[in-house]
């Protein structure tokens, strides 16, 4: 069975499971992410940080050059702890509280995407108090279908997320008569791990209408298209970098953009998510009646996507990657039955001992992690500079 390339030798002694980063992909992924957004005009990229904000790999992405897309207090203080200028940060989320708008204020953001116009009314009404005068991009619900799983769409019309179309002309025209706000554009986001580039040539013929409408009322100096670009979770090995240049082709094509007009960008899964595995070990193999069971030291708190998706993640016997393929359900020791990470899965013989790697895990893994069951959080290990 092939596997990645993983340094094995050196993790005698590490307490399993952990993460390991492997920061040559991240680097590989953040060059060409660089290159094709060199070739856009006028476009930032922020990347998402809910998607993995272990400081190692935040560092990285600010050395890059990269800005962030934040959801909460902490992720902004994590993103400029790891050195990302707050004027290349965007504030998203439903449900900001009011020390998170002050604090986002204070550290000079560059914009928040107000979901709400009760959330416009409130920001306001800080920013006043601090004297400030904070720039807001509308985060307008598109409606465009990203035909990805249904717990990861974010973009149709029963959505907590963004403001009705129908309410563009009114949000705006709100935003615009409050001498605390600055209105700076709209904002979208239809969800994530879409690999079908014609969603977003969907959302881009949407986006140009919306743009339009809002620019009756005022300039739309600011575009931002979210993120959502997805990767290929079967292929690590083979597709390690995910289709920068389709994606960014298509909002090439796609999206008409004035002078003097910005177009950003809110990537999170594409960056990180080929970068990271999980590395467990096999504690125990059980013979079932008809299946076979690898029982192994990481659960669904140690990564939950499987568990609460669905998702498929590759995953590798490292110890043994020659032996012969058996099939297995491979589980981990939580207390629930859907903590399943693949069944009837074909990999190299397992025994106890062995190490195994979950693949793909970068993105929205170590951030998820929980104590359940009262375990200890995943640790992580981050592969040696060249
Ligand atoms: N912008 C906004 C407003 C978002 O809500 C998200 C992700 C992103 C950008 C970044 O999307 P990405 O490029 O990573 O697709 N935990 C789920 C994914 C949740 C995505 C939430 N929003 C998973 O494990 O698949």
């Amino acid at each position: 069975m092939m596997t990645g390339n993983f340094p094995i030798e050196q993790w005698e002694g590490v307490d399993t499971p952990f993460y390991y980063y492997d920061l040559s992909i991240l680097d590989s992924t953040l060059q060409e992410l660089n290159t094709r957004i060199n070739q856009f005009p006028a476009a930032a990229v922020h990347y998402a940080v809910k998607a993995c904000a272990t400081p190692e790999i935040l560092r990285r992405i600010a050395a890059a050059g990269i800005g962030a897309d934040c959801v909460s207090g902490g992720e902004i203080r994590a993103a400029i702890e790891a050195g990302i200028r707050p004027d290349k940060i965007v504030f998203a989320g439903v449900a900001k509280a009011d020390w998170e708008i002050e604090y986002a204020i204070k550290h000079g953001i560059f914009c928040f995407n107000v979901e709400s116009q009760a959330e416009v009314e409130v920001i306001d009404q800080i920013a006043g108090q601090l004297g400030a005068q904070p720039r807001i991009c509308l985060r307008i619900n598109p409606q465009v279908d990203a035909h990805t799983h249904a717990k990861i769409t974010t973009g149709m019309k029963e959505n907590k997320f963004g403001i009705q179309m129908s309410d563009l002309e009114e949000a705006v025209q709100d935003v615009v008569q409050r001498p605390n706000l600055s209105f700076a554009g709209l904002h979208f986001h239809i969800g994530s791990q879409i690999t079908d580039m014609q969603v977003f040539a969907t959302l881009c013929e949407r986006i140009n209408e919306l743009v339009e409408r809002a620019q009756q009322i005022a300039p739309v100096q600011h575009i931002n298209v979210g993120g959502g670009l997805g990767i290929l979770y079967e292929h690590p090995n083979h597709f390690p970098i995910p289709d920068f240049q389709g994606y960014f082709d298509t909002y090439q094509k796609g999206l008409k953009v004035q002078p003097g007009q910005t177009v950003h960008f809110e990537l999170g899964r594409s960056i990180v998510a080929q970068c990271g595995n999980l590395i467990t070990r096999v504690l125990y193999v059980k013979k079932g009646e008809q299946k076979q069971f690898a029982i192994v030291d990481a659960g669904m708190t140690d990564l939950m996507r499987p568990a609460l998706y669905g998702a498929f993640h590759r995953i590798e016997n490292l110890s043994n990657p020659d032996a012969e393929e058996e099939t297995y359900d491979i589980v981990g020791p939580i207390c629930e039955s859907s903590d399943v990470f693949v069944e009837g899965y074909q990999i190299a013989k397992v025994q106890r001992g062995d190490i195994l790697a979950i693949r793909s895990a970068g993105a929205y893994g170590e951030v998820m992690a929980s104590q359940y069951n009262l375990r200890r959080l995943p640790g992580h290990v981050v592969s040696s500079l060249k």
